[in-house]
């Protein structure tokens, strides 16, 4: 039996936790409103080359992997690149997160890539997404089947 004194101390811990919690996730994607209307709606020139996403991939092992983790899903204190936040932005909008960075939160500017392996690192970041949706699909439909 806990004594009623812990709970209570338990009890801030959790309040405190879920505070912070909800203000990591308020700064996140704050960078989002600092994006040009024109950088916004920029396409991926490589959305449709088949060898992007693989390409991107090893970059990502290169370069965002350290902090975002080899399966994107991000560290302590590096957000997940699975995110909703992240799927709802534009090509555009990660393409110039990429070029600026958000060096003040931890993010740095990765302009020394070239524009090429940017764009293909988005390709990859794309490609969740996709995997996401398929395997969404695959358990709507078995679910179904299943009824
Ligand atoms: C040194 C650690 C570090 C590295 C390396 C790094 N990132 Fe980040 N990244 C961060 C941090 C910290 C943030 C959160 C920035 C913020 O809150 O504004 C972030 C944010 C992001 C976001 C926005 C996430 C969101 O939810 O809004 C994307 C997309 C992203 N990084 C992609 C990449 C890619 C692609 C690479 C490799 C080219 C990379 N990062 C390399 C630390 C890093």
């Amino acid at each position: 039996m806990m004594a009623p004194r812990t709970h209570t101390k338990l009890r801030i811990i959790v309040a405190s936790l879920l505070c912070l919690c909800s203000l990591g996730v308020a700064s996140v994607s704050d960078w989002r409103q600092h994006v040009p209307e024109s950088d916004r709606a920029r396409a991926n020139p490589y959305a449709l080359d088949a060898d992007a996403v693989s390409i991107g991939k090893k970059l990502f092992q290169q370069s965002c992997a350290q902090c975002h983790g080899d399966d994107a899903n991000g560290r302590t204190h590096k957000p997940s690149l699975r995110s909703e936040d992240v799927r709802t932005a534009t090509d555009g909008e990660l393409f110039w997160l990429l070029t600026n960075g958000s060096v003040r939160h931890g993010m740095p500017s990765w302009s020394r890539l070239p524009e090429s392996q940017r764009w293909q690192i988005i390709a990859f970041l794309r490609s969740f997404n996709r995997a996401a949706a398929a395997s969404h699909q695959g358990t709507t439909k078995s679910a179904t089947i299943g009824k």
